[in-house]
């Protein structure tokens, strides 16, 4: 039996608007933005002898977290160039010695009426850095840091996979996220535990 011509045309025009939802929306939806340098967790781990994450992401007596270090937590090593990268050649010239913060885009930025502590999470239920933020930690280089053009928050808060169907633990912190993890284990933050 010979298929008619209309529905091979459908069955194309199916496909091409699987392939625009699936490989080109995505790309449009995000804009890629350049992180100021190359920073390699790897490196310093082998390399500096800062390899527990507390030295650079401190979590004070009082739960305060500093998050990503300050431009003087680098110069006590990089006050001068050692080696002959040029990332740390950036780090050196634009910001140890003009004293300016590093401009750094934050993946797991939560919008602004959310609150959120470290303390809670890493001292009291003794989870690890891992799993919320995955291998970031341990890589070798910066990833491309995404923008939502609609919502401006990082790719980070959906996740990667635009379906949801198939997320990697520790890829994506929507409120759902939060609460699935929460319900199970036994947790009722409550709107106001969450949000501003
Ligand atoms: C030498 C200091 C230093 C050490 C040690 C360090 N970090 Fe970082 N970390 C940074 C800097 C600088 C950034 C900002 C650049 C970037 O995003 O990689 C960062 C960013 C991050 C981010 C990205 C946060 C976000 O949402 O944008 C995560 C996650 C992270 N570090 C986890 C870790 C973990 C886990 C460890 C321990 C295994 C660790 N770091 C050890 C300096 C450090
Ligand atoms: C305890 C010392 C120490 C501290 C603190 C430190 N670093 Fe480093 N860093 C090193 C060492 C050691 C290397 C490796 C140098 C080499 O072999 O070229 C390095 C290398 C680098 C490089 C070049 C890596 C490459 O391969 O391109 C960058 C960029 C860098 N550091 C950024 C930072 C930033 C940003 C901070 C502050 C958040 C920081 N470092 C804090 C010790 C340190
Ligand atoms: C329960 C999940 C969870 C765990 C566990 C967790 N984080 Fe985070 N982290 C987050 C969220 C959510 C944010 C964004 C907070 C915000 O935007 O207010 C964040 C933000 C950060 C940032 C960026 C902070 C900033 O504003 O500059 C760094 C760096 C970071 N985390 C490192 C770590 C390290 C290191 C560990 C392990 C010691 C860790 N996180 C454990 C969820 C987690
Ligand atoms: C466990 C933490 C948590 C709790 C509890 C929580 N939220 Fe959220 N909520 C979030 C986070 C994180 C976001 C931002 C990420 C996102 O948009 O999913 C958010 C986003 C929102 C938004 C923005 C719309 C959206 O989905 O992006 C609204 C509205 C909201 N929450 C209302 C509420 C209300 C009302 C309650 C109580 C019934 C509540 N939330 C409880 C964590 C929480
Ligand atoms: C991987 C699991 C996990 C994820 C993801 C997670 N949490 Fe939690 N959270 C916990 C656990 C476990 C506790 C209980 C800690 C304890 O008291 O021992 C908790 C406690 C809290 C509390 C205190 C609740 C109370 O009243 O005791 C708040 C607020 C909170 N989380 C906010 C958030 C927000 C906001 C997010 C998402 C951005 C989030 N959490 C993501 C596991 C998680």
């Amino acid at each position: 039996m010979k298929m008619p011509r209309t529905s091979i045309f459908f069955g194309f025009g199916v496909l091409t608007a699987l392939a625009a939802g699936w490989l080109v929306f995505p790309r449009a939806l995000y804009e890629r933005r350049e992180q100021p340098f190359r920073f390699p967790h790897k490196t310093h781990a082998e390399k500096s002898g800062t390899s527990a994450c507390n030295d650079c992401h401190t979590l004070g007596k009082d739960g305060e977290f500093a998050g990503i270090p300050k431009t003087k937590d680098c110069a006590t090593c990089h006050a001068d160039r050692m080696g002959s990268s040029p990332a740390e050649a950036l780090l050196v010239d634009n910001y140890v010695k003009r004293g300016r913060e590093t401009p750094w885009l934050v993946y797991s930025r939560q919008p602004a009426n959310v609150r959120f502590s470290h303390a809670i999470h890493t001292r009291l239920a003794g989870m690890t850095c891992r799993d919320c933020h995955g291998a970031e930690g341990e890589s070798d280089a910066v990833p491309v840091y995404e923008q939502n053009r609609i919502s401006g928050y990082s790719r980070d808060i959906w996740g990667h996979s635009i379906s949801r169907l198939r997320r990697a633990p520790g890829d994506g912190m929507k409120m759902s996220d939060c609460e699935n993890c929460h319900r199970r284990h036994g947790v009722d933050a409550g709107c106001l535990g969450c949000h501003e």
